[in-house]
């Protein structure tokens, strides 16, 4: 690993070639979001579409159609997103001048989600933009509204005829963003309803975790170094840990918040994602089948202990702090709430590669610092032979992946410090992106954006998958029912006391993540 940013790339290394995922115009599909005029739209989804037209991934003429329930014209609806794109863009944008090229593709589309859903207003309206723009009848509907609206969208789709065989002439997608149901109960009635519309491969669930360069490079990183892969069991590793930590507290989305808590909208999700791709077996090939398999597979072999939940679960609930407003005071939250603002977790992978070796995955709100990073945690190296040297004990070795922000990756390994007595310090060997490959990092919602066009679903979760975590969290919920309420932790603090006392069985602690 190095630093330099002169070591960027060797000369003669073969780079793919932006060409490869291009998209041109006889494949490309109008995109409909749904949920148009809601945060997710203006913040992530139209800058992403934005930025890989600007770097030449979609072709110069698209057609974008935003659908939601308030009434506006195509060009109020420009207006707002050029607005959009001048906070959100990563890669900027000065003028409405600079912004009309863009904007110019967009369309809106008003549709009544609370009286009955009738898409077929939408059907007629997409098939006069593509007749008029000469655009395929290619679709790519995202789904960024309320969860409760996702089954009855997909089944107007399909009802209005918007929804081709897979053996059609034109294709037809589904992205689903998140919550993929509430629990294991509705995530199962949901992908029933969804499968008698779509077949698998036209259905894309949305964990933007998978699209972050830094996730997706954990692939990467184990499976292209032979130096490192082979040290990923439980014959070197003591523990892992997976922290997900948020300075930011519900940012108005109490009522949303106080119905799902930390396990549900981070754990299930991103965090156990993470865990995955940490602890899979390598998958055969690097494709979507291959990989959700191997994925399935390592949620499978997650035992829930039968011990008192005590010991493996933690959780808490940010109290005011820093000037920030305790959790209980939020808009939008019961006052008598017991929802977990933190949850911290002591998972056992029994498996032949991973059984003795426990992962630690804890997220919150309102903690010290944002930071997501997994640290792999290697054994201690046995000391007797520095010991005669009366030397201080060796650290363990430790491997963090950085996922953001400041993505990196740094190794942590004992050296000699110069000088004629013999000591042993820890070291650090470093990999910052920043540093080494001069180019802004895509956003997550680019790359999955641009695999949902191109048909990819590698880095999206398949029905069995996310049926597999939905059940882990099931049992994770039935044994915190035995618990006693989250304790309060102060906002601005590393949470609550109580997820210490998940290292009792083994040596370590949480790590403390730089702030900012
Ligand atoms: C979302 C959760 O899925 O992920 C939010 O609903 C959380 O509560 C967010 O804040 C974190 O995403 P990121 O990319 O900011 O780490």
């Amino acid at each position: 690993m190095t630093s330099h940013p002169t070591a960027a790339f060797r000369e003669d290394t073969p780079r793919p070639d932006r060409a490869d995922f291009q998209i041109a115009p006889e494949n490309m599909g109008t995109i409909v979001i749904f949920g148009a005029t809601g945060d997710l739209a203006g913040r992530k989804l139209i800058p992403a579409v934005y930025n890989l037209w600007e770097a030449g991934f979609l072709p110069n003429r698209i057609n974008v159609v935003g659908v939601a329930r308030r009434d506006k014209s195509d060009n109020d609806f420009r207006a707002e997103m050029c607005e959009a794109l001048k906070v959100h863009s990563r890669t900027g944008h000065g003028s409405d001048d600079a912004c009309q090229p863009f904007v110019s593709n967009l369309h809106y589309h008003r549709v009544n989600f609370s009286e009955s859903l009738d898409l077929s207003s939408l059907a007629q309206r997409l098939t006069e933009i593509e007749e008029k723009t000469g655009f395929p009848h290619n679709r790519l509907f995202y789904l960024a509204t309320g969860s409760e609206f996702f089954a009855p969208i997909i089944e107007e789709l399909g009802a209005a005829g918007l929804i081709c065989d897979e053996d059609a002439d034109n294709w037809s997608r589904v992205v689903v963003e998140k919550p993929f149901g509430q629990d294991l109960e509705s995530a199962l009635e949901l992908n029933d309803r969804v499968s008698r519309v779509l077949t698998e491969d036209q259905i894309f669930r949305i964990d933007h975790y998978l699209g972050k360069e830094t996730v997706q490079n954990i692939f990467a990183f184990r499976f292209g170094n032979a130096i490192f892969e082979p040290l990923f069991n439980q014959k070197y590793v003591d523990h892992v840990q997976i922290t997900v930590a948020e300075t930011l507290g519900v940012e108005g989305r109490g009522e949303f918040y106080d119905a799902t808590g930390a396990l549900r909208d981070v754990v299930q999700n991103h965090a156990l994602q993470l865990m995955c791709l940490v602890a899979m077996e390598p998958p055969v090939e690097f494709g979507a089948k291959d990989i959700r398999d191997e994925k399935v597979k390592t949620l499978r072999a997650v035992q829930i202990p039968r011990l008192d939940p005590e010991r493996w679960i933690a959780r808490g609930q940010y109290a005011e702090g820093g000037g920030a407003v305790g959790y209980l005071s939020e808009e939008g939250v019961n006052p008598d709430s017991q929802t977990e603002t933190y949850v911290a977790l002591r998972l056992a992978i029994d498996n032949w590669r991973w059984a003795g070796a426990p992962f630690f995955i804890r997220t919150g709100k309102r903690l010290k610092a944002r930071g997501t990073e997994i640290a792999i945690q290697f054994k201690q190296p046995p000391f007797q032979y520095f010991e005669k040297l009366g030397v201080t004990a060796p650290e363990a070795n430790l491997l963090v992946f950085r996922i953001q922000p400041d993505e990196a990756i740094s190794l942590t390994f004992n050296a000699k410090p110069p000088g004629m007595d013999f000591q042993i310090q820890p070291v650090n060997m470093d990999f910052r992106y920043g540093h080494t490959f001069s180019q802004d990092l895509p956003d997550a919602y680019e790359r999955l954006l641009l695999d949902a066009l191109r048909g990819d679903s590698t880095l999206f979760t398949r029905a069995d998958e996310i049926e597999a975590a939905w059940r882990l969290v099931a049992a994770i919920e039935e044994a915190s029912q035995r618990q006693a309420p989250p304790e309060l932790y102060r906002s601005g603090s590393w949470g609550p006391r109580a997820a210490e006392r998940l290292f009792d069985v083994c040596e370590g602690h949480w790590r403390e993540l730089e702030a900012e």
